[in-house]
């Protein structure tokens, strides 16, 4: 999403007479998009603040923002050591405060979608692209601060959406991803997800869609029908479980039980009998057992998720959890646990590719390998990443897997 975002950024800058140079240590003004999803995420920025804050020395007139989500939660408190602050709702307000020299806006919007503006492409492929159809999160998952940084859910017009994947298209592009905190919630005027993704699958059959994120309580039969009937529609579903235990998935707020997500993963089987799912999942949340935890292995083997990120729980101001509940598992047992969720994943990833061994799948070849000259990538509909002998960008062909790693497929 904070790609996405920085694309609309730059294409307001550039609107306004800025340029992009390859060196930062050269610019004169340097924005950072900031995540505050875990203190991990705010603690590099950090990090890397002090380093842009001393080119001022060689630079009296550099401007450093920070923008997005820290901006946004830490507010004024940024101000003693930046120029600009600017939360996720204000990029068009950049501009204005540039000229004022310093400034912050942080005010939070119930309509700002940004469908006006054509993102400034920064992907280097020419292949792939994401395209924003909504904004914000109202699910108030209890460990979650993407509510309170990114403000009220709204939808971006169908229009303007079907139009920028058109153009994509047009230019060379072969797959984009409709983005959002909880696409399956987008709704504008009369059209809701599915009816969305049937317009933009219907674009070109040679333009691949994808989509992220799915909150498991709204993921409908009727989407998961509208991905059958489309083959440029591919075969993966990012469903982030959060959890396998029914007592934690209740006090995060989630919203379904264990047993509603297995009913949702035994749709996507039996409707997508070749759809692969993927997940996110969090150790170590508040009053967290053996048992629970216990829980969430388990789910993962029922499962059988393709991939996984996975985070110890990292609690977060002014959330539900962190006003009521106490964050009371000691570090090194949410590392334990965690390292016993990736040591499962890794296990799960590497069968899940060894499925595939034999097959051949359709792979749309995105660029040269970065390892290998020789070799290009792409990836396959179930997205699994295929490494293969030189193929042409943006072309379609059928690749034979003869061997895997946990992470890569080799044709
Ligand atoms: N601590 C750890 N992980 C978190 N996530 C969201 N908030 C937190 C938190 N406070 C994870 C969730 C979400 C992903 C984007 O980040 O798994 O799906
Ligand atoms: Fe956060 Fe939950 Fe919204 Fe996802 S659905 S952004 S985890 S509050």
């Amino acid at each position: 999403m904070n790609f996405a975002d920085s694309e609309i950024l730059i294409s307001i800058l550039k609107d306004n007479g800025y340029t992009s140079i390859d060196d930062y240590r050269n610019a004169d003004l340097i924005l950072v998009n900031t995540c505050s999803i875990r203190e991990h995420a705010e603690q590099r920025v950090f990090n890397r603040l002090n380093e842009f804050i001393s080119l001022k020395k060689r630079n009296p007139f550099l401007k450093i923002g920070i923008v997005g989500c820290m901006a946004e939660r830490l507010k004024e408190q940024l101000l003693n050591k930046v120029d600009l602050v600017v939360g996720p709702d204000a990029y068009r307000s950049l501009p204005r405060l540039l000229q004022e020299g310093r400034g912050i806006d942080t005010v939070l919007s119930e309509t700002e979608t940004y469908d006006d503006i054509i993102p400034v492409r920064t992907d280097t492929n020419g292949i792939t692209a994401f395209i924003s159809i909504m904004r914000g999160c109202q699910n108030y998952c209890a460990y979650c601060v993407v509510p309170y940084t990114r403000g009220r859910e709204r939808s971006r017009s169908a229009d303007t959406i079907v139009g920028e994947a058109r153009t994509l298209f047009e230019q060379g592009y072969r797959e984009i991803t409709l983005l959002g905190q909880n696409v399956n919630s987008y709704h504008y005027g009369s059209v809701g997800f599915p009816a969305l993704m049937e317009q933009v699958a219907s674009i070109n059959s040679l333009l691949r869609v994808r989509f992220a994120t799915s909150h498991p309580k709204d993921i409908s039969d009727e989407l998961l029908h509208v991905m059958a009937r489309y083959d440029n529609i591919c075969k993966s579903i990012h469903l982030p479980v959060q959890h396998g235990s029914n007592e934690i998935l209740k006090k995060m707020n989630r919203r379904y039980t264990r047993e509603w997500y297995l009913d949702r993963i035994a749709a996507i089987k039996n409707i997508l009998p070749s759809c692969t799912v993927s997940t996110d999942i969090i150790a170590g949340f508040c009053g967290e057992t053996e048992e629970d935890h216990l829980q969430t292995l388990s789910l993962m083997r029922e499962v059988g998720y393709s991939a996984a990120f996975m985070f110890k729980y990292s609690e977060r101001p002014d959330t539900f959890a962190a006003k009521h509940y106490a964050d009371d598992i000691p570090e090194e047992v949410k590392l334990r646990r965690l390292n016993e969720i990736i040591a499962l994943q890794q296990e799960l990833s590497l069968a899940s590719n060894e499925r595939e061994i034999g097959l051949v799948q359709e792979v749309l070849v995105e660029g040269t390998s970065h390892r290998n000259p020789e070799q290009s990538y792409g990836r396959t509909s179930q997205n699994k990443v295929v490494v293969f002998d030189n193929l042409p960008a943006g072309s379609y062909a059928n690749i034979k897997i003869i061997r895997c790693t946990p992470v890569t497929l080799i044709g």
